[in-house]
């Protein structure tokens, strides 16, 4: 993958050099606050696997990762709050620390589900960290501790985010130009 900007996007928001200081600066956080602790990382997938993937490397601790797929019915562009899991976690998350990973919170009403779902099965501690975190657009209150960067609102791309299951190898985060989506 080059640095030249895919011809479906219309700006680099954040640039890769950008996205690690952020991924780091949250990993020497984590790093800190959890310090002799074992951390269970539950990645939202698919939109935050490569951000799981280098904040686990910024990491210094003992960490074990996990997966889970979840989809909002409803409209594709957005959250209805109503969310099916496609996939659960392997192993049970009781007296763990968790740290939900996700790539955007925008509503916050897939997070919301989320955290009520593992809150339900009895972890130590919760918390969540996400790389992207939209302002002004949360219809629902969630403690976020662990934000990488304030996204404005536009409909982003890369680095994990997709449309259509698209460019989410793009190595940055993207507008997408509207006239993929109109
Ligand atoms: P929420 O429930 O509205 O917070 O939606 C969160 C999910 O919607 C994220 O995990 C993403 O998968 C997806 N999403 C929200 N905004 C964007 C965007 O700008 N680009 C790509 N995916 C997005
Ligand atoms: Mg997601």
């Amino acid at each position: 993958m080059t640095d030249s900007i895919h011809p479906d996007v219309k700006s680099i928001l954040f640039s890769k050099e950008e996205i690690h200081e952020a991924t780091l600066r949250i990993g020497k956080q984590i790093s800190k606050d959890y310090q002799g602790e074992k951390v269970l990382l539950v990645t939202v997938l698919k939109g935050a696997f490569i951000f799981m993937a280098d904040l686990a490397r910024c990491i210094d601790g003992d960490v074990e990762v996990d997966f889970m797929a979840v989809s909002s019915y409803g409209a594709e562009a957005k959250s209805s709050g109503v969310v099916r899991i496609l996939k659960d976690l392997n192993a049970p998350v009781e007296g763990r620390h968790v740290i939900i990973i996700e790539d955007i919170l925008d509503s916050g009403l897939t997070l919301k589900y989320l955290l009520k779902n593992i809150k339900a099965r009895g972890p130590l501690s919760i918390e969540i960290a996400t790389l992207l975190f939209k302002e002004g657009k949360q219809q629902t209150r969630i403690d976020c501790k662990y934000i990488g960067l304030l996204c404005p609102d536009y409909f982003v791309v890369g680095y994990g985010l997709d449309y259509n299951e698209r460019y989410r190898n793009l190595p940055y985060i993207g507008v997408l130009d509207e006239s993929v989506y109109s």
